[in-house]
């Protein structure tokens, strides 16, 4: 399908990953093979994005939260991680600047030595950002921005009443982007489960009735078109 220019070009569009779970119960498969599924779907979906034209692409990988599933799910998840992680050299041939939001000091020391060189060796591109949200709480972005703030107030550096919005925006992981215009939440679950709470102040939320190893590239024309039809008024009129 081919669209015009303005249809995506420049979005920033969140996209909460959600019903893996669900999609392999419906099969009598383990969760696990939900999550395969879905990271594949993870990988068509972002590239289509680019395709697409999208400024930035931020997906929901893994939350601060979801530690608490069964071991074996965890290790999955993490094992797919780390597969990912390896396959994402590609993007040195590609316009993709990669980012990943989160603690990242609670995942795997070869995983995190992973990350910080993909984030290098990318860090240089000027197309898509493709931030990907792993071990991230939008509580604990907001908690360690508050913490980074108050050492600098400590050191005599900044005073309490200097503290200004944008420099809270500046200590978010997603320092110097634009916040998304809207989240996507497939699995037809309506709340943000801990997702961008600082950046999503007025990003709109589009929620679809698929769950996400299900989600094709059709399914994201649709969310952009709901979008598109959105009138946003920031609080003016
Ligand atoms: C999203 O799918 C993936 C992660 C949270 C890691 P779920 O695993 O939450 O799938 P459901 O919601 O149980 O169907
Ligand atoms: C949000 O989904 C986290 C990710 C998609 C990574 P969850 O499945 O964890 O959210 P809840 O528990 O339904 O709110
Ligand atoms: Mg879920």
């Amino acid at each position: 399908m081919s669209h015009p220019k303005s249809f995506a070009e420049g979005l920033s569009i969140g996209i909460i990953m959600d019903g893996n779970g669900r999609w392999a119960k419906k099969r009598g498969l383990p969760r696990t093979a939900g999550h395969k599924k879905g990271a594949q779907v993870f990988q068509d979906i972002t590239d289509y994005c680019q395709e697409l034209g999208v400024a930035c692409v931020t997906v929901y990988a893994f939350s601060t939260e979801n530690w608490k599933r069964p071991f074996d799910e965890v290790s999955t998840i993490m094992k797919l991680f780390g597969e990912y992680l390896i396959k994402a050299f590609d993007y040195k041939s590609r316009d993709v600047r990669i980012v990943f939001l989160g603690d990242r000091t609670a995942l795997q020391p070869r995983h995190q030595e992973l990350m910080e060189e993909i984030e290098r060796d990318t860090a240089h591109k000027t197309g898509m950002i493709l931030n990907i949200a792993i071990n991230y709480g939008g509580r604990q972005e907001i908690t360690a921005a508050a913490r980074e703030l108050a050492a600098l107030v400590q050191k005599g550096e900044l005073k309490p009443e200097e503290i200004t919005e944008q420099m809270l925006s500046d200590h978010m992981y997603t320092r110097g982007q634009k916040d998304p215009d809207f989240i996507l939440r497939p699995s037809g679950e309506k709340r943000l489960s801990n997702f961008m709470l600082w950046q999503a102040a007025y990003s709109e939320l589009v929620e679809m009735d698929v769950l996400w190893p299900d989600f094709t590239k059709e399914h994201l024309d649709m969310a952009i078109e709901e979008f598109n039809r959105r009138n946003r008024r920031f609080g003016g009129l």
